[in-house]
């Protein structure tokens, strides 16, 4: 199931703030050549160049959707579709930025080693990564699709975005690879308009991706019903029908030395 930027935009100030708080922890003052990986449609790409006006920005992403909308967003900006796992290139970076990304890319061990040599001197990899696995928003779809309905065509669906560590380990990795490592996680708590409708709406734009791609029409349509049910049981409605989101993420910026 190819990613939907208009889907994705559908809550951006609220995943923007993330990205936000991440590079106000970036320590380099200047900034000459960045890149976003796993841009999606921009926006993490704009809110770089809204910190470092001036820098030689690179927007990267596996889904051409995706970077269709980030090329209309900012036409002065080079982008272009590129697997993270594959990436490489022989610049050096003063920011790589990889704002809820890395969740969907496999082997970590492998991957921060290659990310930190595209680093220059004092350079920043600056990660933010879903922490949500366990919140009843994951736990509900694992639930949904162990049914017999469709467990086959499901199997497998949960690791897509399951790439994460623990912040030990984060940090304990990035040190070892010779850089000043600051590590936090923050939850936040997202007011919904529209009660469970709207946390399924924002999931839909990722993390249940996985299980309704493989899914017939009909099989999406009552997997959905049924997640909307659950949904509003775990999440009951406030008094002015919003629904509170709590939304744990982990956050690292890596300097090199
Ligand atoms: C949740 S969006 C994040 C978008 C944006 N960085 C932000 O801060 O809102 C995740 C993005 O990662 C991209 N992505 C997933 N796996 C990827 C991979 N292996 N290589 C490149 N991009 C990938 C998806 O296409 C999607 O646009």
């Amino acid at each position: 199931m190819s990613w939907s930027p208009a889907q994705y935009t559908q809550f951006e100030s609220e995943r923007n703030r993330p990205c936000q708080d991440l590079l106000a922890r970036i320590p380099n003052a200047t900034v000459a050549k960045a890149a976003d990986l796993g841009c999606g449609p921009g926006n993490s790409t704009q809110l770089l160049q809204t910190q470092f006006p001036g820098a030689n920005l690179g927007g990267f992403d596996s889904s051409p959707e995706m970077i269709a909308a980030a090329r209309q967003r900012m036409p002065g900006s080079h982008f272009e579709v590129a697997d993270i796992e594959k990436w490489s290139t022989h610049y050096r970076f003063d920011v790589i930025l990889a704002n809820a990304s890395l969740q969907w890319v496999p082997d970590h061990a492998t991957l921060l080693p290659r990310l930190v040599e595209h680093l220059a001197p004092g350079g920043s990899l600056a990660v933010q990564i879903p922490d949500n696995l366990d919140e009843p928003v994951h736990q509900l779809m694992r639930a949904l699709a162990a049914d017999a309905a469709w467990a086959e065509k499901l199997a497998g669906a949960s690791e897509r975005s399951a790439h994460r560590h623990s912040a030990q380990w984060y940090h304990q990795t990035l040190g070892e690879l010779g850089t000043k490592v600051d590590v936090w996680r923050t939850t936040y708590y997202h007011a919904l308009e529209g009660g469970a409708e709207a946390i399924v709406e924002w999931f839909k734009g990722t993390a249940l991706r996985p299980y309704l791609g493989p899914l017939d029409e009909g099989e999406r349509e009552t997997f959905l019903s049924r997640y909307t049910e659950s949904i509003a049981q775990a999440y009951p409605a406030l008094p002015d029908s919003s629904v509170l989101l709590p939304f744990p993420r982990l956050f690292f910026v890596a300097t090199r030395q």
